[in-house]
């Protein structure tokens, strides 16, 4: 199975052959071209590293609306505190989670 990059928008088709329209932006298969081994090797093995890194995200997403409902519910400043570290610990997993997806697909590994 080869990999074909539309030049256009950047997706990245698995098969044979480009497909006959990008899916993403509908240019035809003459705008992509062939994705050399060694550069399609680094995409199928970051592809999973690069979903645990999204499901970081979703999960400091997640950790962030807790975090924000407990800030409101204000029982105690106890809770009230802890409720803010997780709201900061979730943005910081969130941001270093992009940073690394960002520098993956700079190095190509998308
Ligand atoms: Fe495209």
């Amino acid at each position: 199975m080869s990999l074909w990059k539309c030049e256009v928008c950047g997706y990245v088709a698995e098969g044979a052959e480009a497909p006959e329209k990008c899916p993403k932006c509908g240019v035809s298969a003459d705008r992509f071209s062939l994705i050399d081994e060694a550069t399609a090797e680094k995409i199928y093995r970051s592809d999973k590293t690069n979903d645990l890194h999204m499901q970081l995200i979703h999960l400091a997403m997640k950790l962030d609306g807790v975090a924000c409902a407990g800030i409101e519910d204000n029982l105690d400043p106890g809770c009230v505190h802890v409720f803010e570290l997780a709201k900061q610990y979730a943005w910081e997993i969130k941001q270093m989670a992009k940073a690394e997806l960002a520098g993956h697909i700079a190095k190509g590994k998308y």
